[in-house]
């Protein structure tokens, strides 16, 4: 069986294309999908790549990465990233290797999305990149490959 990495996406995301496009580029999240599966193909690895608007539902999944077909998780909080300690603990609980996306540069936006709950458990950030973001995380998690949880 392939290692597997999980790549959560949070609120508002599913607008992708049509959601402020100056800010998020043009490409859909069905397109950032489908440019992850066909990264981790290449790499050996299994994507399962979900989005959802309810910080409930999210938590929920972080759970799942508990199964130790999950080798990693890739995660693009959305608004949720400055907000969340439910995040943030399921995070730490489940002591995978996490990656941090943002699309935008979010250091060159409003205060508020400077300060990050995600960013203290994650073992790097990627932000600014737009969806090429997506593939340097699942590199990242590729390259540390089966090194196993996070203190
Ligand atoms: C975002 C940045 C967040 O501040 C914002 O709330 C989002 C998207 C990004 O990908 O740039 O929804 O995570």
């Amino acid at each position: 069986m392939p290692a597997r990495i999980l790549i959560l996406n949070g609120p508002n995301l599913n607008l992708l294309g049509k959601r402020e496009p100056a800010i998020y580029g043009t490409e859909t999240l069905a397109d950032i999908e489908r440019l992850c599966i066909n990264h981790g193909h290449r790499l050996g690895l299994e994507i399962d790549f979900r989005q959802s608007n309810h910080e409930g539902e999210l938590v929920s999944w972080v759970h799942e990465a508990m199964d130790p077909a999950f080798t990693g998780i890739v995660i693009n909080a959305g608004a949720y990233t400055h907000t969340s300690i439910a995040l943030h603990d399921a995070l730490k609980a489940v002591a995978k290797p996490v990656m941090e996306v943002h699309l935008s540069n979010i250091h060159q936006r409003e205060e508020f999305r400077h300060r990050s709950y995600i960013s203290l458990v994650a073992r790097g950030v990627i932000c600014g990149c737009g969806a090429d973001g997506y593939k340097f995380a699942i590199d990242a998690l590729a390259a540390a490959g089966g090194e196993g949880a996070e203190k």
